[in-house]
C-alpha cells in the first residue's frame, strides 16, 4: 500500500486533504484494494437516522484483499506466527500460501454445514489461529461471525447467540492459559440449554481433555475439514454488507452487538495500521490482545493482514511460566512493533526490571498502548525499560465502535507527550462539547468527546435494534457521534483522553456496563439492591466497587459477599467480579428514587470530605453509614 505518512509535514498535509475533500482522500486510500466492482458514491451519511454508508454499491470480498492480492509475491512470508502457552511447545507459523488454503478449506467445510451467507456463526475460541481462520472462513463466505472472548460464562455466551440467533457455533475443547487448563466446550453446552437457533457446534481439538460430543450437532474440526479443496470462490459481498457482530458493554444491562460492515472497515483498519505502526515489509508485528475485543479483530487479524504483514498471535499470559515472557517471545521472533495495554504493563512493572535483564529487546522499533488511559508512570516505564528510550509509544485511542484507531501518534512522526493519544488520523474530525452541546474550540478546553464527520469503519447499527444505536451514540448531541469519552485539548492541540463520562467502567481495558454487573449481582437471592462503580486500581486501572443491601439471615458477611462474587463469575464471567464489595443498610437515591453515583464514586476513591450538597437526597443519613462502613 502507498498510503504511508512518513513525516510530520506529510501528515498534516494528509489531515488537511482529508478533512478539505474527505471523498477525494477516501477514495485514493480505497484505490489500493482489490475491487470487483468500484463504487458509486464514496460516502453518504446523515447521523440524524444515523445512516453512514460508505464505498455505495462496490463489490469485492475482504479475504482476497488479504489473501489472493499477497499471494503472488509474498506467499511464502509468514502471515501469523502462532506462540502457543507452553514455551517447550513449537510454535507454527502459517504463511499467506498456507492461510489461504486453511480459511479455503474451513470455508468449503462450513458451507458442507449448511452456513450460507448472511448466517450468524459465534467464535468461542481460545487465542489460536483458527481463531483467525474461522474469522476469515466467515468473511470469505458472507457468515457474519460474532466472537465471544473465551474467558464469558455460559449465560453471557447464550444470551449473545440469542440475540443474534446464531447457527453455528466454532469452539474448542478447552484452553491452556497460564498453568491452568480452562474447559470451553462444556460453557457452550451449558449455554445451549438456553438457545434454538444452533444447529452445529465444530470443536477443535486443543487440549484434549475429555468432552462430551453431541451427536448430529457436534463436529470435531479435522473431521469437518477431511476431504475439503483448498480452492474456494470468495463470495462476492457489497461494500456495506455485514462483516462483524462484536457485543460490547454500555451503560444500560444488555451488551450491544455493534455491527461492522466489510468495505470501510477494511480501507480504515488497513490504512491505520500502515501508518500508526509504520509497519514496513518484513517486520514482525505483536498485539497481545485476545481476538474475542475488536482490537484483535483490527489490529491481530484484519489490519495487518490486509497490509501483508507478519501477525504474532500469543496463546498464554504475561506472568507465565515467569513475568519475562512477553520479553522472550519478543527476542525470540525478533518483535518490531509490540503493542499491548496499560494494565499488562502496571502488572509487569510491579515485577520490577529483573524480568527484562535478560532480554535485549532490540528488535523493536515501535511499541503501542491500547484500551485505558496509561498513566505517565507506566507510560515512562514502558517508554525507558521495554523501548529503551528509542522507540515511539503510539498511545492509541479508539473503541469498539469506531472500529480502529482515531486518535494516536504516528510512530516517529507525531512528538508524543506521556499519557496523550496526541492528535487526530487523517480523516476523524474531533471535537470537544460542553454539556449543553456547544462546542469548545481553540487549545486548553476539556469537555465530552464527539466526532462530527463519518469515518470509514464506523459502526452501522446495533445489532437488531438500530434505535438503541441511535440513543446511545447519535442523540445526545444533536449531528455528533458521541464517544462517551471525556477529553482534554491541551495547548498544543494534543488530546488527552480523561476516561468514561457514562456509567461504563473500565477494568484492565475490559468495558463493564455498571448496569451489567449490577443486574448479575441482583440475581443473587439475597441481594435486594446494588450500585456499581468504579474506583481507582494500581494494576487495574479501574476496580469494581459494589454496595449491596442485602438480606443477611442465614449468612455472615464473608460468606455472603463470596456467594456474591460466584453469582458474578456465573453470569458474565471471572472479569466483571467485583474487587470490593460493601454490605450497607441503603443506597443514596434523588427524590425521584434515582442513585446518586456521584457520591458512591467518590466514597469509593475515599474523597469523603467533597462529597458535595448531600441535603437534597430523600435519604441523607444513609450517606454517613455508607462512610463509616468503608473504612
Ligand atoms: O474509554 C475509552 C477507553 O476504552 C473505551 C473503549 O473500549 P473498547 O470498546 O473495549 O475498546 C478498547 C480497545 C480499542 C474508550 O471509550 N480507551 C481505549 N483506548 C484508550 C482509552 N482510554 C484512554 N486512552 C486510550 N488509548
Amino acid at each position: 500500500m502507498s498510503n504511508k505518512i512518513q513525516t510530520l509535514s506529510g501528515y498534516i498535509y494528509e489531515y488537511q486533504r482529508s478533512v478539505q475533500d474527505p471523498e477525494h482522500f477516501w477514495s485514493r486510500v480505497a484505490d489500493s484494494f482489490f475491487w470487483h466492482k468500484r463504487w458509486d458514491k464514496v460516502v453518504e451519511w446523515n447521523f440524524e437516522e444515523p445512516r453512514v454508508e460508505w464505498f455505495k454499491n462496490a463489490k469485492f470480498n475482504i479475504t482476497e484483499n488479504i489473501l489472493e492480492r499477497h499471494l503472488f509475491i509474498m506467499g511464502d512470508k509468514p502471515a501469523i506466527i502462532w506462540e502457543p502457552n507452553d514455551p517447550d511447545e513449537p510454535h507454527v507459523t502459517l504463511t499467506y500460501q498456507q492461510l489461504h488454503d486453511e480459511v479455503c478449506r474451513f470455508a468449503n467445510a462450513m458451507k458442507a454445514q449448511g452456513i450460507q451467507k448472511g448466517d450468524r456463526v459465534i467464535i468461542y475460541i481460545p487465542m489460536v489461529p483458527e481463531a483467525a481462520i474461522a474469522m476469515l472462513a466467515c468473511a470469505r463466505i458472507g457468515a457474519v461471525h460474532s466472537v465471544v472472548f473465551a474467558g464469558f460464562s455460559a449465560n453471557s455466551l447464550s444470551d449473545r447467540i440469542n440475540d443474534c440467533q446464531a447457527k453455528m457455533v466454532i469452539t474448542s475443547d478447552g484452553n491452556f492459559r497460564g498453568s491452568k487448563k480452562i474447559d470451553v466446550k462444556s460453557v457452550v453446552d451449558e449455554a445451549l440449554e438456553t438457545t434454538s437457533s444452533i444447529e452445529k457446534v465444530i470443536v477443535l481439538k486443543r487440549t484434549g481433555q475429555e468432552i462430551d460430543m453431541k451427536d448430529g450437532r457436534d463436529i470435531w474440526w479435522h473431521d469437518v475439514i477431511e476431504g475439503m479443496s483448498k480452492v474456494n470462490k470468495a463470495e462476492l459481498m457489497d461494500a456495506e454488507d455485514m462483516l462483524f457482530i462484536l457485543y460490547t458493554s454500555g451503560s444500560t444491562g444488555k451488551p450491544k452487538g455493534v455491527v461492522h460492515t466489510c468495505g470501510g472497515y477494511m480501507v480504515y483498519t488497513a490504512y491505520s495500521f500502515q501508518n500508526v505502526f509504520q509497519y514496513n515489509h518484513g517486520d514482525v508485528y505483536w498485539c497481545t490482545a485476545d481476538v474475542g475485543w475488536i482490537t484483535g479483530h483490527s489490529y491481530i487479524v484484519y489490519g495487518p493482514l490486509l497490509c501483508g504483514a507478519t501477525t504474532l498471535m500469543f496463546e498464554g499470559v504475561p506472568t507465565f511460566p515467569d513475568p519475562g515472557r512477553f520479553w522472550a517471545i519478543c527476542d525470540k521472533h525478533q518483535v518490531n512493533q509490540f503493542y499491548t495495554a496499560p494494565t499488562a504493563i502496571r502488572a509487569l512493572q510491579a515485577y520490577g526490571t529483573g524480568p527484562l535483564e535478560p532480554y535485549k529487546l532490540n528488535s523493536l522499533r515501535v511499541i503501542g498502548s491500547v484500551g485505558e488511559p496509561i498513566n505517565e508512570e507506566a507510560w515512562h516505564w514502558y517508554h525507558d525499560h521495554v523501548g529503551k528510550g528509542r522507540c515511539p509509544i503510539v498511545d492509541t485511542w479508539w473503541q469498539t465502535e469506531t472500529g480502529g484507531i482515531l486518535i494516536s501518534p504516528i510512530a516517529g512522526v507525531t512528538p508524543t507527550k506521556p499519557s496523550y493519544a496526541t492528535l487526530p488520523m487523517p480523516g476523524i474530525q474531533p471535537v470537544i462539547l460542553d454539556n449543553d452541546g456547544k462546542e469548545l474550540t481553540g487549545n486548553s478546553v476539556e469537555g465530552n468527546l464527539c466526532i462530527k464527520y463519518p469515518w470509514p469503519s464506523m459502526l452501522r447499527t446495533t445489532y437488531g435494534d438500530h434505535e438503541r444505536c441511535r440513543q446511545t451514540y447519535f442523540s445526545s448531541f444533536k449531528g455528533y457521534y458521541f464517544t462517551g469519552d471525556g477529553v482534554k485539548r491541551d495547548e498544543d492541540g494534543y488530546y488527552r483522553i480523561l476516561g468514561r463520562v457514562d456509567d461504563v467502567i473500565n477494568v484492565s481495558g475490559h468495558r463493564m456496563g455498571t448496569a451489567e454487573v449490577e443486574n448479575a449481582i441482583n440475581e443473587h437471592p439475597k441481594v435486594i439492591e446494588s450500585a456499581v462503580v468504579g474506583y481507582p486500581h494500581d494494576i487495574k486501572g479501574q476496580g469494581i466497587y459494589a454496595y449491596v443491601i442485602c438480606d443477611m439471615e442465614g449468612r455472615t458477611e464473608e460468606n455472603l459477599k463470596a456467594e456474591i462474587r460466584e453469582t458474578v463469575n456465573k453470569i458474565i464471567g471471572p472479569i466483571a467480579k467485583p474487587d470490593k464489595i460493601q454490605i450497607v443498610p441503603g443506597l443514596p437515591k434523588t427524590r425521584s428514587g434515582k442513585i446518586m453515583r456521584r457520591i458512591l464514586r467518590k466514597i469509593a476513591t475515599g474523597e469523603t470530605s467533597s462529597l458535595g450538597d448531600t441535603s437534597t437526597l430523600l435519604n441523607p443519613e444513609v450517606v454517613e453509614a455508607i462512610i463509616e462502613g468503608a473504612f
